[in-house]
């Protein structure tokens, strides 16, 4: 196989480290970006301590100047960017009548502002060299709306706005642009939710059980994959049968 060089935004959170080690065993050269550096270095020794060697460079992707310095360093270190997830995401649960201003503008901003802050870095070299991946991970509240995520649904219904577009502008170029949209995964987002509230979720999902990390990575590495070439603009549901969209 191809050992490719994949930045995946976010990659310290419990989806993102299944997607880092998925990638990594599959033989590409992974980065992420950080914002608490001491976090990050103890996830970066975790790892370590598991045999893999990853990438860790300074970063808010809310920012446009630190995602792009951000990808510079990534670049120095491991080479051009050849497959991105942009994964980095937030919540900021409230009703909508109650919800701030900063609640509503933290979430757009990581969450989708993002989208355009770490791609349009790297967009310019994919297209120049012809094969690139691209990968949001947006969510199945994108699809269906999520009480108290007004923010959060709009975000992430906008990161699938943003895939089908770049898709039909790069898919001459040998660029495919993806989407997977994951149901309630067992990580410390979805923890948060208050468990009466998490019991009610649970209870709606056909498999009877939160998905796994690494269930959403499966699906990260399918769009990822050489043999995938094809298959551009498409959203991917992972969600135990939560919402059966088409
Ligand atoms: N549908 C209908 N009514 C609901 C409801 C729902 N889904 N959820 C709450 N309500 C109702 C409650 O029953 C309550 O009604 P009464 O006042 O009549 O009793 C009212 O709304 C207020 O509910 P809360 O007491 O919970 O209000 P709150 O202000 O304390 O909290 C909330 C509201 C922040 C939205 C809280 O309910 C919550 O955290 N909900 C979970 C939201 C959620 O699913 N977030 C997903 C996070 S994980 C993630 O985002 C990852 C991913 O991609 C899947």
């Amino acid at each position: 196989m191809t050992s490719r060089v994949a930045l995946v935004t976010g990659g310290t959170g419990g989806i993102g480290t299944a997607i880092c080690k998925r990638l990594a065993r599959a033989g590409h050269r992974v980065a992420t970006n950080y914002r608490n550096e001491e976090k990050a270095r103890a996830w970066e020794q975790a790892a370590r301590a598991e045999g893999f060697d990853f990438t860790i460079v300074p970063g808010d992707v809310s920012k446009p100047e630190e995602a792009a310095a951000m990808v510079r360093r990534v670049e120095e270190a491991l080479g051009p960017v050849e497959i991105l997830v942009n994964n980095a995401g937030i919540t900021r649960d409230s009703t909508f009548h109650k919800m701030t201003p900063e609640q509503w503008n933290d979430v757009i901003a990581t969450n989708l502002n993002s989208c355009f802050n770490v791609t349009r870095p790297v967009i310019e070299g994919m297209r120049e060299r012809k094969w690139g991946r691209i990968v949001q991970i947006s969510s199945i509240n994108g699809q269906k709306g999520q009480y108290g995520q007004a923010n959060y649904a709009a975000a992430k219904a906008g990161m699938h706005g943003f895939t089908i577009s770049l898709a039909q502008e790069n898919a001459k170029l040998g660029i495919t642009v993806n989407t997977v949209s994951p149901g309630y995964i067992g990580t410390d987002m979805v923890m948060a939710v208050p468990e009466a509230v998490r019991e009610k979720i649970v209870a709606q999902i056909p498999t009877g059980r939160l998905g796994e990390p690494d269930e959403i990575a499966y699906a990260v590495s399918f769009f990822v994959a050489e043999e995938a070439a094809w298959i551009t603009g498409a959203n991917l549901a992972a969600n135990g049968g939560q919402y059966m969209g088409w």
